[in-house]
């Protein structure tokens, strides 16, 4: 069954390159990115965790744990992420879930048989503090993921949570933003009183609240 925006996250318990992990208590009180990769000793995939060890200081900037799996066990992502570290120039710094059994990618819905009945696909799962899933995306093997963009859509998360407003298209931290479709003029008169433009009586734009 797939895992659909606003379900909870399901809760599981597996090996990781860090230790046995219980999903929901690892995450406390964190937001969370699990994404799975095909298959270990890959190029593409190879590139990914390299990437995103990388970039692990901007996810803990955010309060973000990011966990990766793929269908090999840990015994063989603890000897590839030694070819991470020597061609990507950086350790692979976050748990990698052993799930040989598919037990993860299959309660996450991570196979998908027409593209492959065998390995994952590239999915994305962004989970909140409250343990729901904010955002899923599915990339087929043969693309890398953008993680900037997986970066860019967490800062809009957490900032339409705290405030009633929307991002709109290619938004990135610190550009303008608009009223959420849901808030009244009187409404936002009370929550935006600094103002805001209305360029439709739909469309009402005003700067990032938290950077004014
Ligand atoms: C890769 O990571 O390069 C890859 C993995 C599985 C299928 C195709 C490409």
């Amino acid at each position: 069954m797939a895992v659909r925006l606003g379900d909870t996250a399901p809760d599981f318990t597996a090996p990781t390159t860090q230790g046995e992990i219980s999903f929901h208590e690892w995450l406390g009180d964190s937001w969370g990115v699990l994404f799975s990769h095909p298959k270990d000793f890959t190029p593409v995939c190879t590139t990914e965790l390299g990437y995103v060890a990388k970039i692990k200081p901007e996810f803990d900037k955010r309060n973000v744990k990011v966990i990766g799996l793929s269908v090999d066990p840990v015994d063989s992502h603890v000897t590839w992420e030694e070819d991470i570290a020597e061609t990507q120039g950086t350790p692979v710094n976050f748990p990698m879930i052993g799930d040989p059994e598919r037990t993860v990618a299959d309660l996450y819905d991570m196979i998908h048989p027409n593209a492959n009945d065998t390995l994952t696909v590239r999915s994305v799962f962004v989970i909140g503090p409250d343990k729901k899933v904010k955002l899923t995306i599915t990339y087929p093997a043969s693309t890398g993921r953008n993680f900037d963009e997986i970066l860019r859509v967490i800062d809009s998360l957490q900032l339409t949570a705290q405030y009633k407003v929307a991002t709109p298209a290619n938004w990135t931290d610190g550009d303008d933003v608009i009223i959420g479709a849901a808030v009244t003029d009187d409404e936002a008169k009370q929550l935006f009183p600094q103002g805001w433009t209305t360029v439709k009586p739909y469309l009402r734009t005003l700067p990032q609240p938290n950077k004014a």
